[in-house]
């Protein structure tokens, strides 16, 4: 049906925007401002305490800052009611008194015609059910049974048989008072352009009807079973039913089976959908013979929030996956998600499952990884990182990628899971240089260095951690100052962690009581190790022990370094309020720059001196012992001791 001009825009200037939503919400009336039509509410799109949610009646418009939905008045009873747009348009219009056009004859029309070419599928699908129990089809059964299909199975997704016959499908239907051209217009039969008899499309081929949303029968695929024949595959022509970048195989099962609270996996083919239905994962779907079309994924985003891309284990599959990851990226919203799970190489879901089982399919499921994972792995597969250069072409391309995120929260999101990988991924390198491993099937948190510490980062933390270790030894009575940081902070090192452990559950009284508690637990080894390191004698407070003033500046500035130099985190944090133009600059920052942050922190010239001045009793460090311990924090080459 289409609307006359201007009646929308009538609707829309009849109906109050806020007298809609305020059914749906209650106004935060001391935010709110109802005279000029500006009004405030907690969103009723998605959970929160907070009104965040604005309507702005002058423009007709709703916006809500923390998760970005927005609309006019029609888009709100769309969204509130789950409604189509006509729907919605007509629920309005019976509230603002206004009179629905007629629907427009010629739309009435090919409604009609739609109708009746959809009974004449169902015929077909009747016509292919039955050609599978006759004798022609005696190869077809025997095909379906040893891919695993019974009778049961058979059933459930209506699989016929096509007779390999010129008009076994004309004659049949023709004889039942069907049309000619209903056979032409449904694609069913195909008339040659030379004005000869017109003939059947499939021949000798499996029939798997495609069903829409509504579960009306559209299109067919057609299997050979003939391994050399030229298309494994033949499906419907586009029709008046069919518009194959709109379908999805499996649709109105799969989203019964979402509602049920199955997982919602996008496989590559019908097979594969059968397979994994049968084998319980009953949300699957398919696209028809192409690619994942836009529309495709707006219709999977609409039945669930994050399904599984279900990739071939081949290269194929892979690059379908990339392919679908750039169709993507401009769609992607808060609850409009994806991940992705690569079958193992060779393999499809069906393959999968028939060599391994269900339990092989849900495990691949389980490790489907984000799409964000997806992008490093092929902007890094195989590549090496070892100059500026390349990591900075590295950036260049993941920036590219990340801009075409428009909803702007998740855009931040997505740059701090793009942080997160590189911080993963050349934090473990030895220099910045960084080959990335051949495939990544999931990203692994970076190993530990425990007992071998391999870079001067590992350096710079071995160090800071010892040096904290020993001036709470030293000094105890500081402890509950410095509590609440103690208790977060997470040591690289076992043996270091071990120590505060001890010291910040019990607290001990004075040095003499810590040296007791330490070698009580963990051995007098554990000491000695600790401060056998020459390091630690160019710690001021070491030397003068019990100068607790000292002590407090040494641990407030360990502590403060050791947070930057773990560094990309706190960097984190700020970058939610940058925009993305700036983001070039600040996130995508090299591992030069990261060690130029440690070096900003453990540089004294370049550090607030007041910083030194902190002490009541106007005790100063001495700078020249701190740098003595800045100079070996830089030069130290670590050589593994003991
Ligand atoms: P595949 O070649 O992966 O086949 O094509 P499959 O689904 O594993 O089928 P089996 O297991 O060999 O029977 C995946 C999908 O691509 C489309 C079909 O929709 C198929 O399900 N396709 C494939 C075609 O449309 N035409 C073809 O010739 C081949
Ligand atoms: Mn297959």
């Amino acid at each position: 049906m289409s609307l006359p001009p201007g009646f929308l825009d009538e609707l829309r200037t009849r109906v109050t925007l806020s007298t809609v939503v305020g059914r749906k919400v209650m106004w935060d009336r001391r935010k709110s401002n109802q005279g000029k039509g500006d009004m405030w509410a907690p969103c009723p799109f998605h959970h929160e305490k907070t009104a965040s949610f604005h309507v702005d009646d002058g423009k007709g418009f709703y916006y809500c800052f923390g998760c970005q939905a927005k609309g006019d008045v029609i888009g709100f009873v769309k969204e509130t009611e789950n409604v189509g747009f006509m729907e919605a348009v007509e629920l309005l219009a019976r509230e603002a008194g206004m009179t629905m056009p007629q629907a427009d004859p010629k739309a009435r029309e090919r409604a009609d015609r739609r109708t009746q070419l959809a009974d004449v599928m169902e015929e077909a699908v009747k016509f292919f059910r039955m050609s599978l129990k006759t004798a022609v089809a005696e190869n077809a059964r025997q095909y379906l049974a040893k891919r695993g299909l019974d009778a049961a199975a058979l059933d459930r997704f209506e699989i016929g048989f096509a007779p390999n016959s010129r008009d076994g499908i004309l004659q049949a239907l023709t004889g039942r008072g069907i049309a000619v051209q209903d056979l032409i217009d449904t694609g069913m039969c195909i008339k040659p352009d030379d004005g000869g008899q017109p003939y059947d499309r499939f021949r000798g081929r499996i029939m798997f009807p495609i069903r829409d949303a509504r579960g009306r029968c559209i299109a067919f695929g057609g299997r050979s079973m003939d391994p050399n024949a030229r298309a494994k595959y033949l499906n419907s022509p586009e029709t008046m039913l069919f518009d194959k970048g709109r379908s999805l195989y499996n649709h109105a099962p799969a989203r019964g089976a979402v509602g049920r609270g199955q997982p919602l996996i996008v496989a590559e083919g019908y097979m594969d959908v059968i397979a994994l239905c049968l084998a319980g994962f009953e949300g699957a779907v398919a696209p028809l013979g192409t690619a994942i079309t836009e529309n495709q994924l707006n219709m999977v985003w609409q039945i669930s929030p994050e399904p599984i891309i279900a990739l071939d284990g081949d290269k194929a599959g892979l690059r379908a996956a990339y392919r679908l990851m750039d169709l993507s990226l401009p769609h992607l919203q808060t609850g409009r998600a994806l991940r992705f799970a690569l079958m193992p190489e060779g393999q499809d879901p069906d393959d999968l499952i028939r060599a391994k089982g269900p339990g092989a399919v849900q495990t691949v499921l389980d490790q489907a990884m984000p799409l964000v994972e997806l992008l490093w792995q092929r902007e890094t597969e195989g590549q090496n990182f070892d100059s500026p250069d390349r990591r900075a072409a590295l950036d260049k391309r993941l920036s590219d990628a990340l801009h075409q995120i428009k909803d702007k929260t998740l855009f931040s999101h997505y740059v701090q899971a793009i942080k997160d990988l590189r911080w993963a991924h050349f934090r473990s390198a030895p220099s910045g240089g960084f080959r990335a491993k051949p495939t990544v099937a999931k990203a692994q948190p970076t190993t530990r260095a425990s007992a071998l510490v391999q870079s001067q980062e590992d350096v710079a933390q071995y160090l800071r951690e010892a040096v904290i270790a020993a001036v709470l030894i030293k000094t105890p009575q500081i402890i509950p100052e410095f509590l609440d940081e103690l208790v977060m902070i997470d040591f690289d090192h076992a043996d270091h962690a071990a120590i505060l452990r001890l010291l910040v559950t019990h607290v001990p009284a004075d040095e003499q009581a810590a040296n007791e508690l330490v070698s009580q637990n963990l051995g007098a080894a554990a000491l000695e190790n600790l401060f056998r390191q020459s390091h630690l004698s160019v710690v001021p407070t070491l030397r003068r022990a019990g100068d607790l003033e000292i002590a407090r500046l040494t641990l407030q500035e360990e502590l403060a370094k050791m947070a930057t130099d773990r560094g990309l985190r706190a960097e984190l944090n700020e970058f939610t309020s940058i925009s993305p133009d700036e983001l070039d600059d600040v996130m995508f920052y090299r591992l030069g720059q990261a060690a130029d942050a440690r070096n900003r922190a453990t540089r004294p010239d370049q550090e607030d001196t007041a910083h030194y001045d902190l002490g009541e009793n106007g005790a100063r460090i001495n700078r020249e012992e701190r740098d003595k311990l800045d100079a070996l924090l830089k030069t130290i080459t670590y050589s593994k001791k003991n």
